[in-house]
């Protein structure tokens, strides 16, 4: 494969970098600022965990980076490329070049097999089936389901559900990996296989941003950022894990 001038930039690029973003949402009673100027660099390999409580603005931070949301105020890189800037075309290009998404309730195609689920982002990116399908085979080998390509995902488990999402998340080989509570509809054990291999996917150099409420998910990330009330606590308030270790006890 040849390398162009423009990859060489970005894979100098941190993964992503968010400047002074604001959100609010409209609602019936008062406006409701969901984020209110949030500063954030993820270099290239990191796991990051966010954890915050419910309402603080996690999920609305997600869905800017990956541009399903459009910012009020600041901008939003991924790996160079303006997330903030241009039309919501643009920006559903630079979520398949460079973001993977795995949400807490799986979000897969029930009437497709699973291999078909994994493979399909690589086919709308442009990708012949023949190379999306064996490119979903390795993904799957991968994640410990090869056995279930055939079958459909209603016959999985819920951490094999889980599994098959971040399979289809990784079909374009993202920047970013954001996973939105990926454990959260799992029993401990489901959730475990889960940290297992997004600890995994890490060591292999994935970059990750993982969103939980559970300290003990959160400790396979090497950083952990607290939110509350739409921002990310400064650095002297940055939880570290021993911190989160003795959260995880109380
Ligand atoms: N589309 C929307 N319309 C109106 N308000 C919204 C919308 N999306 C989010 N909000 C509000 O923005 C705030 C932040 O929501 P967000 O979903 O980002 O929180 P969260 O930290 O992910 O919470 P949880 O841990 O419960 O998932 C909340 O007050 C929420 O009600
Ligand atoms: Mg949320």
């Amino acid at each position: 494969m040849t390398t162009t001038h423009s990859d060489v930039t970005s894979d100098l690029q941190p993964a992503l970098v968010v400047q002074g973003v604001r959100k609010t949402f409209e609602a019936e009673l008062a406006p409701v600022r969901a984020l209110r100027g949030v500063d954030l660099t993820v270099e290239r390999g990191s796991f990051i965990a966010l954890m915050g409580p419910s309402g603080c603005g996690k999920s609305t931070l997600l869905n800017l980076i990956a541009g399903l949301e459009e910012v009020d105020e600041g901008t939003i890189n991924v790996a160079g490329e303006s997330m903030s800037d241009g039309t919501e075309d643009t920006h559903a290009l630079i979520r398949r070049k460079h973001i993977g998404i795995v949400f807490q309730f799986f979000n897969l195609l029930e009437g497709m097999s699973v291999l078909e689920n994994v493979a399909l982002p690589a086919i709308i990116a442009g990708k012949n089936r023949k190379s999306a399908e064996s490119r979903a085979r390795d993904l799957l080998d991968l994640l410990g389901i090869a056995d279930k390509a055939s079958e459909m995902p209603g016959v999985l488990s819920g951490g094999q559900r889980q599994r098959l999402a971040i399979a289809r998340a990784l079909a374009n080989e993202p920047t970013l990996l954001l996973a939105d509570e990926p454990t959260g509809a799992l029993d401990s054990v489901g959730g475990q296989e889960v940290i297992e291999l997004l600890s995994r996917l890490h060591a292999q150099g994935q970059t990750i941003i993982l969103v939980t409420h559970d300290a003990s998910v959160a400790k396979a990330a090497d950083t952990v950022l607290r939110m509350r009330d739409g921002r990310i606590l400064g650095d002297s308030d940055v939880v570290t894990n021993e911190t989160v270790t003795a959260i995880g006890t109380l």
